[in-house]
């Protein structure tokens, strides 16, 4: 059974297959609804029915609360269609976003490698090319492992039939433990994408700021490499923070990036290193780094900011006490079990935008 949901004021009508969320319906179809986490918990895709019967799935208490309900309100990642529907929505586009269609993809792991004590390397080639904006991400399905993971992709999008991941292992996450422990080279996947709004926005001139912590690493990394091989000469300035040395990795990746395009630099900051890492470079918090490059003077810049939550803030307000504008500041957060357990999240991985 198909059904037909419309979505005002753009007036589109999306087919909703039984069974599919009409979020997942309208990223296969070119509509962008907003979203963030994709499974009810963050109250980002909430739209407004005008018309019509659904199953409201399991949207949590705190992202639609009783009040929403009774006002027809619902989340459209977890809302189900069971007639024809009508929503309201707020579908905002972004001159930058290339807005590729989401889809399905048979992937087979052709090379996993230690990044760094923490932080798994796996390369995945997929079963035919994926058009992806830089800075998006992927949903993938582990074997016997509930629902899918979100992971950032971090290769170039001119490398279109392979997907390269940067997954660092969480206490207690069954699928990053799972690619720690279990994942072999030859294994095949199940994923869909592309997903997510965190990309460059090329059409806004000013140099640019990439700030990462972790394994946020990857999108960073994507955009960057996408932006010099495509020749674009503004400056683009990569800070990256890890605790030490053997975290900071694919650091000769950047070092040798240094020498090949004048207008890109390379920050590292360790804010642990140990003795025997002989550093000599930027020592403390990645956005303390800023602050020191910069001089407490950011304004006039592009930021885009991936890793997790505490380095996201504590970055957010480094560059708005340089003098950054908020819309000037992209960020991608990642959210841990542990993060998820205090929002109710279901998943091991998933990002905020
Ligand atoms: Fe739907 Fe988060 S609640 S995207």
């Amino acid at each position: 059974m198909t059904y037909q949901v419309t979505i005002e004021p753009i007036g589109m009508t999306i087919e909703v297959e039984e069974d599919q969320t009409i979020l997942d319906a309208a990223l296969r179809q070119g509509v962008w609804l907003p979203f963030a986490c994709g499974h009810g918990t963050c109250g980002t895709c909430k739209v407004q029915v005008t018309d019509g019967f659904f199953d409201i799935g399991e949207a949590s208490s705190f992202a639609l609360m009783d009040i929403e309900r009774e006002e027809n309100k619902v989340l459209a990642c977890c809302c189900k269609p069971e007639s024809d529907m009508v929503i309201e929505a707020d579908v905002d586009e972004d001159e930058d976003f290339l807005g590729y269609l989401v889809q399905d993809y048979q992937a087979k792991v052709i090379e996993i490698k230690d990044l760094s004590p923490t932080i798994k390397g796996v390369r995945l080639q997929i079963d035919r090319t994926m058009n992806f904006q830089a800075g998006q991400y992927v949903n993938i399905q582990f074997p016997d492992i509930e629902g899918t993971r979100a992971f950032s992709i971090a290769n170039s999008p001119s490398e279109a039939d392979v997907i390269e991941l940067h997954i660092r292992q969480i206490q207690g996450g069954a699928a990053t433990t799972y690619v720690h422990k279990n994942l072999q080279v030859g294994d095949e996947l199940d994923l869909s994408g592309p997903y997510g709004q965190f990309f460059v926005r090329k059409s806004d001139e000013k140099d640019m700021i990439f700030i990462a912590g972790g394994s946020g690493l990857s999108s960073p990394q994507s955009m960057i490499m996408d932006l010099l091989e495509s020749g674009d000469n503004r400056t683009l300035y990569l800070f990256q923070g890890a605790r030490d040395i053997a975290e900071l990795y694919n650091r000769e990746i950047f070092e040798q990036l240094v020498k090949d395009y004048p207008n890109f630099r390379y920050i590292p900051a360790l804010n642990a290193p140990k003795t025997k890492d002989n550093w000599t470079g930027f020592t403390g918090f990645v956005h303390e780094a800023v602050a020191n490059y910069f001089e407490n003077k950011c304004s006039g810049h592009k930021a885009y900011l991936c890793g997790p939550p505490p380095m996201i803030d504590a970055a957010i307000s480094t560059l708005m006490q340089s003098r950054l504008f908020e819309k000037d500041i992209h960020t991608e957060r990642f959210l841990s079990a542990a993060d998820g357990a205090t929002t109710g999240a279901r998943s091991a991985l998933f990002r905020s935008i």
